[in-house]
């Protein structure tokens, strides 16, 4: 499409992204929300992955979660049982963008700002970013015929592209060259995409500086993601509408995703402060707290057995959710 083109509806990706999934009539204030179209961890085997955190919880002796970007809540009600089942004392707090949710277990707090986090209920608390940072709008660039990378803008109802020159955006693109210089590998091949990490780094930082608030805080962060090594050559931008993948239109009817530069995020949180414990995939990561997608050894093969395996093979396939990239950082 011609960047001349006088169409009315074109913005930034970064704009338009954030507009289609938090604006005032964005995706994610649907009210069947995020479980409505597609599948998280936390929806596949929520008793599983609640088990396993505790477990997580436990070992470095945490007296409260905090799960951010949390749904309806569907980890923190599998967390409050689990908790409940074992004897485990545990704060449960939620924090999302719509109001507490009609199905939430009265013991759990809810909040809809990161700023209504306070430093006691930060202390010794595990603050969990599950599947959060992939929605959060990147800045997309792209590389035109002679391999001169651009701005990507997008038309809100059909996600057709046209590419602008840089200098159309100086701030905007100065920060994406700042980002992008250490984190992404340039060449001047025609059609390259880079999805500009800056804006999820920032979140990170962000919930880093709030736990700092807090004493003694660790974070962790789980979502689909590259590194230095593993970057997508022609981006990950995708959709998701009632559990299929789709084009990704920017009119607030799908989700808009794309995977994330968990090295860069992690040096984020390094830059503001927090120390790394952990990075690596879910699959080690779950397997490490026992989630084997094994029968127990003498147990007896029951169905609920093998339906639990069934879910825990799910959680720790090293093609699938196996394949997310874990980070665990301490404040
Ligand atoms: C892909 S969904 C994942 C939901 C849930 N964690 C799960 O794994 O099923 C991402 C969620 O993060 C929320 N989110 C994104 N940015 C947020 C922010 N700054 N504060 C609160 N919630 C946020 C969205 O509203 C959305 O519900």
């Amino acid at each position: 499409v011609d960047a001349r083109d006088a169409g009315s509806a074109w913005q930034l990706w970064h704009d338009a992204w954030m507009d289609a999934l938090f604006g005032d009539a964005g995706f994610f204030r649907r009210p069947e929300g995020p479980a409505g179209h597609f599948r998280t961890a936390a929806h596949a085997a929520p008793d599983v992955l609640a088990q396993a955190l505790l477990r997580l919880a436990g070992e470095h002796g945490r007296t409260g979660i905090i799960d951010v970007g949390a749904g309806r809540g569907e980890l923190l009600n599998a967390l409050q049982v689990a908790a409940r089942d074992t004897g485990t004392p545990l704060a449960l707090h939620g924090v999302e963008i719509v109001e507490r949710p009609d199905g939430l277990a009265p013991e759990i707090g809810w909040w809809q700002s990161l700023d209504d986090l306070s430093p006691e209920t930060l202390t010794g608390a595990l603050v969990i970013a599950w599947e959060m940072l992939d929605t959060v709008p990147c800045i997309i660039l792209e590389h035109d015929d002679t391999g001169v990378p651009r701005l990507v803008e997008v038309e809100r109802h059909s996600g057709r592209e046209r590419l602008v020159p840089m200098e159309d955006h100086v701030d905007l693109s100065f920060d994406a060259i700042l980002w992008l210089v250490p984190n992404w590998p340039v060449d001047n091949d025609p059609g390259r995409r880079i999805e500009v990490g800056g804006p999820r780094d920032e979140v990170w930082r962000q919930l880093v500086v709030a736990a700092a608030a807090g004493r003694d805080v660790v974070l962790l962060c789980v979502d689909y993601a590259h590194d230095q090594e593993s970057r997508p050559p022609n981006g990950s931008l995708a959709g998701y509408r009632g559990g299929r993948l789709v084009p990704p239109v920017p009119d607030g009817t799908c989700d808009i995703t794309a995977h994330v530069a968990i090295d860069s995020v992690a040096g984020a949180g390094e830059a503001a402060g927090a120390k790394t414990l952990m990075l690596t995939t879910q699959r080690e990561a779950l397997r490490a707290l026992g989630v084997t997608g094994r029968q127990v050894p003498g147990a007896p093969v029951t169905a609920a057995s093998l339906e639990r395996m069934s879910r825990e093979a799910e959680l720790i396939d090293p093609h699938g959710l196996g394949s997310f990239a874990w980070l665990l950082q301490k404040v």
